[in-house]
């Protein structure tokens, strides 16, 4: 049993449960709604359904979002792959948007944006609701930095939810449920915080998000990666212990040994975490993917202050913490040019990868390293075999999966991951014909696939999966045109031609 909107996702996971307003209460439950096929259907061999909400259904309207589908439509090569295109990456907005309000600066969504990060600067009303989105958040931030599920903002009038997995769990420090949905510690959250500010900065070079609100959170931030950085025990084993949940209970996950606190660590730069970006405990608490995110992330955001002229003595913060993770990373993690997933800082080292982003395999799309780089093609080769626990395959389907399904259900996630980080053509169409044929017939990418049976899947709406499947579409559209594309000429969605906003 899983919570339907459980944070897999790398910006902050919100939650409700009065989702529909008074006008869309006719609107049917997008997760039923994505289980049944609609017409027309794609004339491609896969025949896919149409699986947007009727217009009156749809949480926001995109002038510009609508323009770069008509485009894809016209120039993908492959009907089934355009019709994939359509229904995912309008996904995010028809579905996901549960409050917002301009005049206040919020926005209560439930999955990511990045997507949609090049018509930041062409679609003023998106990007409103982006810089709505990023208020909201560091609001949360500021208050609890530790936490990764929200409840709405007061403003919205929408009630809290009773998170039943909740009940029981002892966290340090105490959060209101009233604010807090649940209170998981996930460093991938504030790198996805931080990622959703420096997109919409450097799209629209507007500074006014870096209020007071943000950077009241961007100082919880610093204050989670110092407070996280530390060992276990001090240099006279008295226990270092900022942040403690003991799950159990009715927690989703399970029990956290030691009090709360997980797996002990030793010093070495990077920053621990509690929970994998998939919701499940990690094994040893320094993430790499995480802190590869986590150094690329400070980077640019002391790139974006130092542009705006902004909290000198923050971008000098961020830049240390940047580079001190970047050369624990190279230097703890790796063994024989293979990356490990997690480490403790003791020497013990987990080689796996988990299908969710930040993942090992998405190091080149987190901006981390090149694709060509030796030491990502070595682990590459690893993550996509037996080597790796969470790797399965069967006739129709194969990937990395993850203990929050299991290993025989893999995630379609993980080979968008894959083609982020290749160059070649075969690689490419593999992957991409992996996902396309694995949908279920439903034309949506869902969280995890059996491997045996292709009528099982989890989470017939997942928008975080869509967002990201959309994403690389557009990417490969631009970087691979003659793939996918009916000529081979690049595709920039911020290339166009602009007026008419809504
Ligand atoms: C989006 O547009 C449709 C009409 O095309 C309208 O019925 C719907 O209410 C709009 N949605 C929002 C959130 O404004
Ligand atoms: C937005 O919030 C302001 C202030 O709370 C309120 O006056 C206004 O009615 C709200 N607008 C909408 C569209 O709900
Ligand atoms: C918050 O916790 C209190 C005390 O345990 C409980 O009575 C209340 O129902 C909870 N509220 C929500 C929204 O879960
Ligand atoms: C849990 O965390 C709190 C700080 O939030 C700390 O005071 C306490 O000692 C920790 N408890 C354990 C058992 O680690
Ligand atoms: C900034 O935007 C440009 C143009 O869209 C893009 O190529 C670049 O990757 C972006 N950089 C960052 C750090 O977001
Ligand atoms: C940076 O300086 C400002 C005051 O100028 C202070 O409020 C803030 O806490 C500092 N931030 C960090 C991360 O040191
Ligand atoms: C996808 O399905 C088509 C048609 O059944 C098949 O020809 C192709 O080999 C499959 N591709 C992959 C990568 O599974
Ligand atoms: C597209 O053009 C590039 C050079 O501009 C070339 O390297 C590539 O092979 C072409 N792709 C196809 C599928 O024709």
């Amino acid at each position: 049993m899983k919570c339907p909107f459980s944070p897999t996702n790398t910006s902050l996971a919100i939650v409700a449960s009065a989702l529909a307003s008074q006008s869309r209460a006719q609107c049917p439950d997008y997760t039923s709604y994505a289980q049944i096929p609609h017409d027309p259907r794609s004339t491609g061999p896969l025949a896919l359904p149409y699986m947007r909400p009727t217009p009156a259904c749809r949480t926001f309207n995109s002038t510009a979002v609508e323009k770069v589908i008509t485009d894809m439509k016209s120039l993908l090569k492959d009907p089934d792959l355009a019709r994939l295109f359509e229904n995912t990456f309008p996904n995010t907005l028809d579905t996901t948007v549960k409050y917002f309000n301009q005049s206040e600066n919020l926005a209560f969504i439930i999955t990511g944006f990045m997507h949609y990060q090049a018509l930041f600067a062409v679609d003023p009303k998106l990007a409103t609701l982006v810089k709505a989105v990023i208020n909201n958040e560091a609001r949360y931030v500021a208050q609890y930095p530790y936490c990764g599920a929200f409840q709405p903002p007061p403003e919205s009038g929408l009630a809290p939810s009773h998170n039943v997995w909740a009940d029981g769990v002892t966290v340090n420090p105490p959060v209101d449920n009233r604010t807090v949905f649940e209170c998981k510690y996930e460093l991938d959250s504030l790198c996805g915080f931080l990622k959703l500010s420096r997109s919409y900065y450097n799209a629209t070079k507007d500074a006014s998000f870096m209020n007071a609100n943000w950077q009241a959170a961007v100082d919880q931030i610093f204050r989670v990666i110092n407070e996280q950085a530390q060992g276990t025990f001090d240099a006279n084993f008295n226990l270092i212990s900022y942040y403690n949940w003991t799950g159990g209970h009715g927690a989703l996950s399970p029990m956290v040994s030691n009090q709360g606190n997980g797996e002990p660590k030793a010093y070495t730069g990077l920053v621990g975490t509690h929970h994998r970006p998939s919701d499940d405990l990690s094994v040893f608490a320094f993430l790499t993917p995480a802190n590869a995110m986590l150094s690329v992330e400070l980077s640019n955001l002391a790139e974006i202050l130092d542009s705006a002229g902004k909290l000198h003595n923050v971008s000098q913060q961020a830049r240390d913490w940047s580079s001190r993770i970047y050369d624990a990373i190279w230097r703890t993690t790796v063994v024989d040019d293979i990356f490990a997933y997690e480490t403790n800082g003791f020497g013990g080292r987990y080689v796996m990868d988990d299908a969710n982003v930040p993942s090992l395999m998405s190091l080149p799309y987190l901006g981390f390293l090149d694709k060509q780089h030796p030491t990502y093609i070595a682990t590459r080769k690893i993550l996509f075999s037996r080597q790796n626990p969470y790797y399965s395959a069967g006739k129709t389907f194969n990937g990395i999966g993850g203990p929050h399904i299991d290993p025989w259900h893999p995630w379609p996630m993980s080979h968008i991951s894959a083609i982020f980080g290749t160059d070649n053509d075969e690689e490419i169409l593999e992957s991409l014909y992996v996902i396309a044929n694995n949908t279920n017939g439903l034309g949506l990418i869902h969280e995890s696939q059996s491997i045996y049976d292709p009528s099982s899947y989890t989470r017939s709406w997942f928008a975080w999966a869509n967002s990201y499947f959309a994403e690389m579409i557009l990417d490969l559209a631009d970087r691979r045109p003659g793939l996918i594309l009916k000529e081979n000429k690049s595709y920039k969605p911020t290339l166009m031609a602009f007026n008419n906003q809504a």
